[in-house]
């Protein structure tokens, strides 16, 4: 049933809808349910025993999923909040909505996430919360984090986008902070277009983020108006594609991981790109190929007229005035920002797509060794 609108382009994602999402919605609407209701409740369950934790709530988005969660644990103005400079803006932007400040901490040296032996450095009295990201399923060091956050009696949220089922020895990245916020959005493992959550252990948490949801009232039939709170609900008409979604997660974990088990191997002699680090054998899940490589924007340009899309790595947060932090002192980031490039990737990238990606990166073989 698939259709291409562009049949010879190889996009940088692809996603795998099909018959089972279809059915599945045909029944939401064959049952009048389109708002948030028994479907969602349902996702929620499932989604909530997926992670191993006791609570899920179900939100419009990845965003809005942090935003709840900030607010949730009363983070406004006069507030701070430290998180990675290496993230979608999202995650700022999540924390700014709230009216508090954002803190920005580099990243690893070999890796995209944040270094959480600079995280202490960055407490000041204002700061309410850390915020680390799993980006692209890698793990940041929540036993740090977490213990950095006792002593100083902050919360942590997790941003866990990108890191639905990416695992570390302690349990599910996102499960491991006070909150752990996920997206169902496009590009993501499972996905229904828009989407997200927010994951807790906390029942008592769980209960003031579901008001929050609903302009801070637990029913339609008001009687007074309470608690501040937004419409930040979800509907069951994507909860449906959800579940046929989650039905398939691990046969999704695992073509990831075979995914980039076939890149590295394709990509070990061409020595000017590199694939980043990805400790799958240890649970991680790489939802997107990443490489870093010399001569990034050549690289994409010489795909790009081959049919083939890549996506150069999104702009640091620290380039961005409106954030307030001083660019120059990120340096560490700055490489992933130069050199870093999205390899086509996804759970429906055919073969064909696969080896037309690497015969175009061949032609580049001469270009100078990557670091060299
Ligand atoms: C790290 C990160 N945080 C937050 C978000 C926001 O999620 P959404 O697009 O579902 O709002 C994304 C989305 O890609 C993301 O990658």
């Amino acid at each position: 049933m698939a259709v291409r609108a562009e049949p010879d382009l190889v996009t940088f994602w692809r996603h795998d809808l099909g018959d089972a999402e279809a059915a599945k919605v045909a029944e939401a609407i064959a049952q009048r349910r389109l708002s948030q209701g028994p479907i969602t409740g349902e996702l929620e369950a499932r989604l909530a025993a997926y992670l191993g934790v006791a609570h899920v709530a179900m939100t419009t988005s990845g965003s809005t999923a942090l935003y709840a969660a900030a607010a949730t644990l009363g983070i406004g103005p006069g507030d701070e909040v430290i998180l990675p400079n290496r993230t979608f803006i999202a995650t700022a932007h999540a924390i700014m909505l709230t009216g508090a400040a954002v803190r920005l901490v580099d990243c690893e040296i070999e890796s995209t996430v944040i270094d959480a032996s600079q995280i202490e450095r960055a407490i000041t009295p204002r700061t309410k919360a850390i915020l680390p990201v799993h980006l692209n399923g890698n793990a940041a060091d929540m036993e740090s984090i977490n213990d950095i956050a006792r002593r100083h009696g902050l919360f942590v949220i997790e941003d866990a986008c990108q890191a639905l089922g990416s695992r570390s020895a302690a349990g599910a990245l996102g499960a491991l902070g006070t909150f752990g916020c996920f997206s169902l959005g496009a590009t993501k493992i499972v996905t229904t277009g828009q989407g997200g959550f927010v994951a807790t252990s906390d029942p008592a948490l769980h209960q003031r983020l579901v008001l929050f949801r609903n302009h801070g009232v637990s029913s339609t039939f008001i009687a007074r108006y309470e608690h501040f709170g937004f419409n930040l609900k979800y509907n069951d008409v994507l909860a449906s594609i959800g579940l046929a979604q989650l039905d398939r997660i691990d046969e999704y974990v695992a073509k990831h991981r075979a995914q980039y088990r076939r890149y590295q191997a394709a990509l070990a002699d061409l020595p000017f790109i590199s694939m980043l680090e990805m400790p799958i054998d240890d649970g991680r899940v790489p939802l997107w190929i990443e490489a870093v490589c010399s001569a990034r924007d050549r690289v994409h340009e010489h795909l790009l007229e081959r049919r083939i899309q890549t996506r150069p790595f999104l702009p640091d947060l620290s380039e961005s005035p409106h954030l307030g932090n001083d660019d120059a002192l990120f340096v560490r980031s700055k490489r992933f920002r130069r050199d870093g490039i999205t390899l086509p990737c996804g759970p429906d990238l055919s073969d064909e797509q696969f080896e037309r990606t690497i015969t175009a990166l061949a032609e580049l073989r001469d270009l100078p060794p990557y670091g060299a």
